[in-house]
């Protein structure tokens, strides 16, 4: 059987940042997404793999070479648009970015809201989501009172909830005990495989091995593949 090549959902090429008066932090960086695949975005501390996210989410532009996103040129892309681009991309930062006067169910259903959907039907897919990851105790607290575990869980719920067509978790299991970070990974899973691209940031070297998806790697300003079971060339 044919079977359709998958577009290309994310592109680098050559790119590099250079920061004012900071690190060179990407150079000459190459690297292809394809539409509904799953990576494990790894390398040491420092090596820009939240910065690599923040340019996937249109907070960072590069300071050389090139960026696509949705096959589109992200220096095309108009200030006024971007709002409209962000909302095909669910994000987790790895300082969560709560909106503290919210409660966690309000934060959660955010998503859902902003695009039209009915107030109470948010809330309530909202709520359901977060008994999911075993936060039915707190909906309506401020996610200020709350542990950093609690809080990345509010994070992750609100970022899945739009069903994005691409996920972006930075360190998304850093703060929560390994059941639960089984339990989200597998939740990711179970988005890819209706259709979302993931791409998750970690410091853990053994996730990658535990879960089949490759990884990509950053070091020395630039990115490379490794295919599930591969190694680093350090190694
Ligand atoms: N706005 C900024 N201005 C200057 N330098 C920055 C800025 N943001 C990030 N950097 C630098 O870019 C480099 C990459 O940082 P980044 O936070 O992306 O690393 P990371 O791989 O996510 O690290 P960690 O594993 O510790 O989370 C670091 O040297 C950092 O100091
Ligand atoms: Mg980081």
């Amino acid at each position: 059987m044919l079977r359709k090549e998958a577009a290309e959902i994310i592109r680098f090429e050559n790119m590099g940042l250079l920061f004012e008066n900071g690190p060179q932090v990407f150079n000459k960086l190459n690297l292809s997404v394809k539409e509904g695949s799953f990576y494990f975005l790894t390398g040491p501390s420092g090596a820009g793999k939240s910065t690599l996210l923040k340019m996937i989410y249109l907070n960072q532009n590069q300071t050389a070479g090139k960026i696509e996103l949705f096959g589109r040129d992200s220096l095309s892309i108009l200030h006024q648009d971007i709002p409209y681009i962000r909302r095909k991309i669910g994000v987790v930062f790895q300082d969560f970015r709560l909106v503290s006067h919210l409660s966690s169910v309000d934060n959660v259903a955010l998503p859902l809201k902003v695009r039209g959907i009915d107030p109470r039907k948010a809330r309530n897919q909202a709520a359901e989501l977060l008994k999911w990851v075993g936060l039915e105790d707190v909906l309506n607290r401020n996610p200020q009172t709350l542990s950093g575990g609690q809080q990345q869980r509010i994070a992750i719920a609100r970022a899945v909830i739009g069903r994005p067509k691409v996920l972006l978790a930075d360190e998304p299991t850093g703060n929560v005990d390994d059941e639960i970070a089984l339990k989200l990974l597998y939740l990711f899973e179970e988005m890819n495989k209706t259709g979302t691209t993931v791409i998750v940031a970690t410091h853990n070297r053994a996730l990658p091995k535990e879960f089949n998806h490759p990884e990509i790697y950053l070091n020395e300003g630039k990115a490379t593949l490794i295919p599930v079971g591969g190694k680093k060339k350090a190694e």
